[in-house]
């Protein structure tokens, strides 16, 4: 049985205040709430925060995205070491809007995910098709692409260390959120390409899905045999409907 996940990613939003105000609430509503995991991946600069917060607290934290490199003469960037150092249990790698606005590569997206691996953190890896390429048929080529790529660099076995996300970069903050047979197909294909070179691994693989997740919706998503919690953009930002969605992942 995988363990349901659900992580939120705050992306670029946030202040002291609010973060103070945010994990507050997240943290008194989740005693009541005895889901598998759960998560939040804050802007690098405030993790120090985030770690005192949630220190002693069933709630694990990490980063949206690490160097590929270990240290060095890489001005701006931040190491899977640098993210331990702040107690991060995971990081996102690959997130569409990555990808999008800072081109990165499947390539350099297998990359980061080594990194994060290599130093002992779980990465989130984040795959998805945009509209154009759903329009055209092409999703599964598009998720196939960016799964591939990890297991050409790091083996199949890799996988084991880490965690798929599936989000469908027309759902990402539109609220066209897919519906629970859009992504249960894809989260299906992408374990069974998985299966393909190892079943245990696949069966063993939680899946996220992430795309205007809310509490409204959540429960039908994760009712589906293959999703296996959510990445959660806008409603991690808001306690009560962050828990909501806690509360769904937990009556999987
Ligand atoms: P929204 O939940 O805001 O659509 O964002 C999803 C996402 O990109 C999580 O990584």
């Amino acid at each position: 049985m995988r363990q349901p996940l659900v992580a939120g990613n705050w992306k670029m939003n946030g202040s002291r205040v609010s973060i103070e105000v945010l994990l507050g609430g997240v943290k008194s509503g989740i005693g009541d709430v005895k889901v598998a995991e759960v998560a939040v991946c804050a802007p690098a600069i405030y993790l120090p925060q985030v770690q005192a917060q949630l220190r002693g607290t069933p709630i694990a934290w990490g980063g949206q995205d690490v160097s590929t490199h270990e240290s060095g003469a890489y001005t701006g960037e931040i190491a899977a070491s640098m993210l331990l150092d702040f107690g991060c249990k995971y990081v996102i790698v690959g997130h569409s809007e990555r990808r999008a606005y800072h081109l990165e590569s499947d390539v350099t997206v297998a990359r980061k995910y080594a990194a994060a691996r290599a130093a002992g953190l779980i990465p989130i890896l984040c795959v998805g098709e945009t509209l154009d390429e759903r329009e055209q048929g092409v999703t599964e080529a598009v998720v196939a692409r960016q799964l591939d790529a990890v297991i050409e660099l790091e083996g199949v076995a890799a996988l084991a260390d880490g965690v798929l996300a599936y989000e469908p970069v027309w759902a990402i903050g539109t609220g066209m959120t897919a519906t629970p047979e859009q992504a249960q197909e894809v989260h299906a294909f992408l374990r069974a390409r998985v299966a393909g070179q190892d079943a245990a691994v696949a069966e063993g693989l939680r899946i996220l899905y992430g795309g205007s997740m809310k509490p409204g919706n959540a429960a039908e998503l994760m009712a589906k045999t293959d999703i296996d919690g959510g990445l959660i953009g806008g409603a991690a930002l808001q306690a009560e409907d962050f828990l909501g969605i806690c509360t769904a992942a937990n009556g999987r």
